[in-house]
């Protein structure tokens, strides 16, 4: 019997009955790898630009990238609710233009919500999406997109200032309607206070342990991301050595004539090898 698909009031109703564990994920292997280990979300997320294209932060993310994407982790993806990450320019230059291309990740991809960037500037649009069936999820604190006005991949809400003002946007969306809200790179105790004042879940990555649920990058759980990781990040495994180590290894095999080995060797039958002419029976030189 087919499973079934956990949705947006799913998740909405896991509040205080459990924490929520997310998981990015970007083509099919890594979607079945998230949905096998029993994530309740799957995103789609636009740090794709970095784990997977090989780009400095998420500015030069496409929509024509994020459909591509997205559609091969749907194929994967059977039990936690798939989301898409609405990438730069996609929907901050009108409400018709964020409800189009939201709407193309439903239609097009098979993500069943999608997630912006964004404080309470984004209302009108978020109220438009949720018109149109498009369920949304929110992204505070440290929005990727906003890197050129932040100046960098800085935490955010450190000035009680600050705090207050992610506290409000975070009222603003969740009365917006989204059913979730990203908090990323922020005090403890900011998205402690979100959390507890919001009445739809948080999901917090680099924001303390009393969010709602927590969101990581896959690549970034699995060590398949050489270079520098954020503090908060945890790597439960070292899959770049043994990849390499193989990828060597199959190499120096190539190499030095020792792959394909007989295992790996496809024969002919006899009758047909006679046939075709014994001089070319594989291994006679
Ligand atoms: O793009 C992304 O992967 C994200 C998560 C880190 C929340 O926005």
């Amino acid at each position: 019997m087919p499973q079934k698909q956990l949705t947006a009031p799913d998740i909405m109703a896991a509040k205080g009955q459990r924490k929520l564990a997310v998981l990015t994920a970007y083509d099919h292997p890594t979607g079945l790898l998230a949905d096998e280990a029993g994530a309740d979300m799957v995103l789609v997320g636009d740090s794709l630009g970095m784990v997977c294209l090989g780009l400095p932060d998420t500015l030069g993310v496409t929509m024509a990238d994020m459909l591509h994407h997205t559609k091969a982790t749907a194929r994967a993806v059977k039990r936690a609710l798939l989301v898409g990450d609405m990438p730069f320019l996609s929907y901050q230059t009108s409400v018709e233009t964020a409800v189009a291309n939201a709407g193309r990740f439903v239609q097009e991809s098979g993500a069943r919500a999608v997630k912006l960037e964004g404080g309470a500037a984004f209302v009108p649009h978020i109220r438009a999406m949720l018109a149109a069936g498009i369920p949304v999820m929110g992204h505070l604190g440290l929005t990727p997109q906003q890197v050129a006005v932040l100046g960098g991949f800085k935490a955010q809400g450190k000035t009680a200032r600050a705090a207050k003002q992610l506290l409000a946007d975070a009222h603003a969306l969740a009365q917006a309607g989204c059913f979730a809200l990203v908090l990323e790179a922020m005090p403890a105790e900011v998205a402690a206070r979100i959390t507890s004042e919001i009445d739809i879940p948080t999901i917090g990555i680099g924001a303390g342990p009393d969010c709602d649920g927590q969101v990581l990058v896959f690549h970034d759980i699995v060590g398949l991301c050489p270079g520098l990781r954020p503090s908060f990040v945890k790597q439960y495994a070292d899959l770049w050595t043994p990849a390499r180590e193989a990828l060597s290894a199959y190499c120096a095999e190539v190499r030095e004539g020792r792959f394909p080995a007989p295992a790996q060797t496809r024969r002919m039958a006899a009758d047909e090898l006679a046939e075709f002419g014994a001089q070319t029976e594989y291994g006679d030189a």
